[in-house]
């Protein structure tokens, strides 16, 4: 996500870890190396007034822990940015809410709308009249057709397909490579083509 906003002309000022997550050691990743650790979110102050300038994504693909971070960063007065790599495709009326993040080679559909907290990652596409609401996720490669909804806190993963007008649920959960033809009820977890239940419930703190 630092990546995309360099790519958008974003100074990036640092990264704040979660606080169950060890800080990972600087790597060999020219892009993340140069980056600060400012803390952990336990440690984030409210925004003040000398930080307008200042704006945040979560940039955590489970969902759960990142509506969590979202809201915690929301409650001291810090502003979501909206993030959109330039090799992305928006069409026509296509809309991306706060702190939504759309990754390199994705495309959102004419009048797809993209609500706040969102990933749709690497090459992901979302076609047209979509609607996908707080907190989801769309896996890199996932296609969905048009007028696919993806209520809250949803996961569709990796090159997963959607079938046209199909509602996913709220906090369910898509499995990498599913091929979805009817609509997904809410927390349930499906793989396979076509897509089935799966035995095991979305544990929430995987969601993502
Ligand atoms: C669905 C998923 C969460 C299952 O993970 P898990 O609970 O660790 O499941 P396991 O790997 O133990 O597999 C359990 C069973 O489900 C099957 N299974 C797992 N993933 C599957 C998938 N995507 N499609 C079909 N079957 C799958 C396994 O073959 C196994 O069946 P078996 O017992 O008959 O061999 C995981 O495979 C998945 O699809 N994750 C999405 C990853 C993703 O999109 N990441 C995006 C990162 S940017």
């Amino acid at each position: 996500m630092a990546d995309v906003a360099r790519a958008l002309g974003r100074q990036v000022a640092g990264f704040v870890q979660p606080g169950r997550i060890e800080p990972e050691p600087p790597g060999p990743d020219a892009s993340r190396a140069a980056i600060s650790l400012l803390g952990t979110l336990d440690d984030l102050q409210p925004a003040g007034a000398s930080d307008e300038d200042v704006e945040f994504v979560i940039a955590l693909g489970a969902n759960a822990p990142r509506r969590q971070a979202f809201d915690r960063c929301l409650e001291l007065g810090w502003t979501p940015a909206a993030l959109v790599h330039p090799s992305a495709i928006l069409l026509g009326g296509a809309r991306v809410g706060a702190g939504s993040q759309v990754c390199a080679a994705a495309v959102i559909g004419v009048d797809a709308a993209i609500a706040a907290d969102v990933i749709v990652n690497t090459a992901a596409s979302i076609d047209h009249d979509g609607a996908i609401a707080d907190h989801a996720f769309i896996g890199p490669g996932a296609r969905l057709a048009g007028r696919v909804s993806v209520e809250t806190g949803a996961h569709i993963g990796i090159g997963a397909v959607v079938r046209e007008g199909c509602t996913i649920g709220a906090w369910a959960y898509v499995a990498a490579g599913a091929v979805v033809v009817h609509d997904v009820a809410d927390g349930v977890r499906v793989a396979g083509v076509p897509a089935r239940p799966m035995e095991r419930p979305v544990p929430e703190e995987e969601n993502g």
